[in-house]
């Protein structure tokens, strides 16, 4: 069977490294794993005035969700904490009440800064807000990227051995994690 991953950049800069990120840990998936983005940039500011009759811009981002396996979020870290950007996504992917879309959605959370934290503290603001809206969450190994652009180039290629096989440990450990909820949340499993 192939995973259906959707994943989501909590950055809207044309030179995001954290899209660069996106595209290593591409690179180096297992097989059997499909990814697409999830676009957060067009979605309006949300507010409850819109759970009446949604906008198509928060239906298809829903439906996105919804339609994957898994949810990979791959992030900055602004103040110490989620992109305005992205939690903005999120909200709109939990409402209206009772149709929160990311519940049971086994999700991977990592980022990159270049300072050396690596995003540590928006990624445990972001595990509350997920374990809230109950997505499963990989607890380990976590991951804080130092971002070096002598390392990783605009392609997703890594030059540097211990960070491939770092992401690629990562990957591999996400993918399992996601095939290991959808195997325990199929019909029939206690
Ligand atoms: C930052 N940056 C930052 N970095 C960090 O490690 N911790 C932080 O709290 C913040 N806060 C912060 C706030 C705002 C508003 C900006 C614009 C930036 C720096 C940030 O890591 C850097 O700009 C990255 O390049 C952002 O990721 P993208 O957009 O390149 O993917």
């Amino acid at each position: 069977a192939t995973y259906k991953i959707g994943y989501l950049i909590g950055s809207l800069a044309s030179g995001s490294i954290n899209r660069t990120l996106s595209k290593a840990l591409i690179r180096v998936a297992p097989e059997g794993f499909e990814f697409t983005e999830i676009p957060i940039g067009n979605l309006p500011l949300y507010s409850s005035d819109y759970d009446a009759d949604y906008p198509p811009e928060g239906r298809s981002f829903k439906e996105a969700v919804e339609d994957s396996d898994g949810i990979l979020i791959i992030s900055p870290e602004y103040n110490r904490s989620i992109p305005g950007v992205l939690k903005n996504a999120i909200d709109w992917g939990s409402r209206p009440w009772g149709t929160n879309s990311f519940a049971r959605k086994p999700t991977g959370i990592i980022g990159a800064s270049p300072g050396n934290i690596g995003t540590a503290v928006m990624q445990s603001s972001m595990r509350a807000v997920l374990s809230f809206l109950d997505a499963p969450q990989l607890n380990s190994p976590e991951a804080y990227v130092k971002f070096d652009r002598a390392v990783f180039g605009e392609d997703g290629s890594v030059s540097d051995e211990q960070t491939e096989s770092f992401l690629s440990h990562y990957m591999e450990e996400y993918a399992a994690f996601v095939a290991r909820v959808l195997a325990a949340d199929a019909p029939g499993h206690i």
